[in-house]
């Protein structure tokens, strides 16, 4: 018998305020069509004044425990991959777990930027594996728009607000690529390509937050190559291939990125979880996201394979390999 980490439960919160491409027209020199035909998105959510990351989280995570039919009492740890975080310290997840009444058990953050939800998945999976907890709270929450400049046309209309969560259970498993729960990861990073996305602040550099620059041209070449060869080196792990995917749920940055891997990998767009038309890219936030509008959609179903990828500030990127 083999130790598996599976999904038991997902869920999203998205803040109340959607804003068009419109709204960027009036404050830089740029159109919708411009943002709908180099990205794809159409639309992003913005978090309403007040409205933090731990807050969101909170959400998500409730619904995530609800679709699981678990409460809080049932989970061991909560990890929250963010870039956007209420306070300096403490974690973000200490303050999900106080949101939640979690009263036992412990919680951190990972900071991975928009891969960061592949890096939580993959540490909440070795927590589970190694049977350090039998139940995990893997949340990706973000505030991305605290972090934009609204001067800088090439940064601010790409971005939003949201967050997702999935619930993690330990589960006896055969050992093979038929089981449910997750099978394989790739994990990487090469910290010579900082320049290409980062935030210009930082409690021990400048003492401020800081906002978005981004050299979105060279990271949008290096995305498509890096994000096939980490989906394949996961699928290897696994013993599987391109032909076995059921779901590509990539992190949503851009549609010509998500389409380009998909292209790369030869697996039709049918099999893709896309939402950036409406979310914008949200970060950590991204994959969960996705993964509950898929699932919420009818689209995702017990038993299909999905392979999820991402990639961002860092450079960091990565795939899980899982079995819904
Ligand atoms: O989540 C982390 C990972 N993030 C990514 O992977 C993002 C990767 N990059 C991208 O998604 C794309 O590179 C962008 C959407 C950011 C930009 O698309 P692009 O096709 O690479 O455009 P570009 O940067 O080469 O810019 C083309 C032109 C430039 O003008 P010139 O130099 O050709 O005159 C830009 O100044 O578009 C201009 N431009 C804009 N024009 C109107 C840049 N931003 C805008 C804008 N509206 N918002």
């Amino acid at each position: 018998m083999t130790r598996r980490a599976m999904v038991r439960g997902v869920g999203h919160y998205l803040p109340e305020r959607i804003v068009p491409n419109s709204f960027f027209e009036d404050i830089v020199d740029t159109s919708d069509e411009w943002i709908r035909t180099r990205s794809g998105i159409e639309r992003r959510h913005f978090a309403a004044e007040g409205e933090t990351t731990s807050h969101m989280a909170v959400k998500a995570a409730k619904a995530a425990l609800k679709d699981a039919g678990m409460s809080v009492g049932d989970i061991d740890a909560i990890i929250v991959a963010t870039t956007t975080p209420d306070l300096t310290f403490p974690s973000t997840a200490t303050m999900v777990q106080q949101g939640l009444g979690m009263e036992r058990g412990f919680a951190f953050d990972i900071q991975a930027v928009c891969a960061g939800f592949i890096f939580a998945l993959v540490n909440a999976n070795a927590l589970i594996v190694t049977g350090q907890a039998e139940r995990i709270l893997v949340i990706g929450a973000e505030t991305f728009s605290r972090l934009l400049d609204m001067k800088d046309r090439a940064t601010c209309v790409l971005f939003g607000d949201g967050a997702g969560a999935l619930v993690l259970e330990a589960h006896a498993a055969t050992g093979t690529n038929a089981d449910r729960g997750i099978l394989a990861s790739d994990l990487n990073s090469d910290g010579r390509d900082r320049d290409m996305l980062y935030v210009d602040g930082g409690p021990s550099s400048t003492g401020t937050t800081g906002v978005v620059k981004m050299l979105g041209n060279q990271l949008f070449r290096r995305a498509v190559e890096r994000l096939t060869e980490t989906a394949h080196h996961a699928l290897g792990k696994a013993g599987l291939s391109d032909n076995d995917v059921d779901w590509i749920v990539p992190h949503q940055a851009n549609i010509r990125i998500i389409q380009g891997t998909a292209k790369k990998m030869g697996i039709p767009m049918e099999k893709v979880i896309v939402t950036v038309a409406d979310h914008g890219n949200t970060s950590a936030a991204s994959i969960p996201l996705a993964l509950s509008v898929g699932k919420a959609e009818g689209k995702i179903k017990k038993g299909d394979l999905i392979v999820t990828e991402a990639i961002g500030g860092g450079l960091a990127w990565g795939g899980v390999v899982l079995r819904w």
